[in-house]
């Protein structure tokens, strides 16, 4: 089943998965839960994020599929080089990158972040991106493990955010094969300490 909808499809349904939908949103409509989730110490407006008008960068929304427009989840991506090439055994040709990740606590463990990382991964492989890299927050490393992500920095920290973050990759492969896109980590490898390079701008906000 597909886990993204592309709006040319609805109202088809194929895209829901246990009464919850994902389709594209943006940055208005998914401000809410991201401040609430990940930024709660900043006004609605100081969460405008570098390249939110870049037409390429999408929000990805989950709502109930009753047509209620509330969004429960969200994913932000834009078409940004990985901050880590030396630590890819294979070059990344068109990479993207994954952050806002939010669901919100009263539906958290019910499988809509998967549902909204496997739409991520749809996405960007619709659009030829061969890798999702992300600066994962440490408390959130394990949902990525789980999600077919690797870690390739030490811990760095990023402002305005309270907890150390860890780079994190995955490959992305034909999304008509979505069963295999999970296990291909074999192009990763951990970076030593000293080749680390934390440098990036922003968080997951
Ligand atoms: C991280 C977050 C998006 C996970 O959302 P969720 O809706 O609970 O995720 P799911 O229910 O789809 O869980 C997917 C899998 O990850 C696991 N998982 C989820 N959160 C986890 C965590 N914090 N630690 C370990 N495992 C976790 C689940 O057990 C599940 O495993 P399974 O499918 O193999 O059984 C959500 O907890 C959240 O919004 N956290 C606060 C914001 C945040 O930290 N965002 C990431 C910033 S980098």
């Amino acid at each position: 089943m597909s886990a993204y909808v592309e709006p040319t499809l609805l109202p088809s349904g194929s895209g829901s998965t246990g009464g919850f939908v994902v389709t594209r949103s943006s940055a208005e409509e998914t401000v809410a839960l991201r401040r609430a989730v990940l930024r709660p110490h900043l006004t609605i407006e100081q969460m405008a994020v570098t390249g939110d008008r870049n037409p390429d960068t999408a929000y990805l929304a989950v709502r109930p599929a009753d047509g209620d427009r509330t969004v429960v989840g969200c994913v932000r991506l834009e078409p940004v080089p990985c901050p880590w090439p030396q630590a890819l055994q294979e070059p990344a040709h068109v990479a993207w990158q994954l952050r806002a990740m939010a669901t919100d606590p009263g539906v958290r463990g019910t499988g809509l972040g998967r549902l909204l990382v496997e739409a991520a991964v749809e996405y960007v492989a619709r659009r030829g991106g061969d890798l999702i890299w992300c600066n994962a927050r440490l408390s959130a490393e394990r949902f990525y493990l789980r999600l077919g992500f690797a870690p390739v920095t030490t811990p760095f920290p990023l402002p305005d955010v309270p907890e150390d973050h860890v780079g994190m990759v995955r490959r992305v492969l034909d999304v008509e094969r979505p069963s295999e896109a999970a296990p291909q980590l074999a192009g990763v490898k951990i970076e030593r300490p000293s080749e680390a390079a934390p440098q990036l701008g922003g968080g997951a906000r």
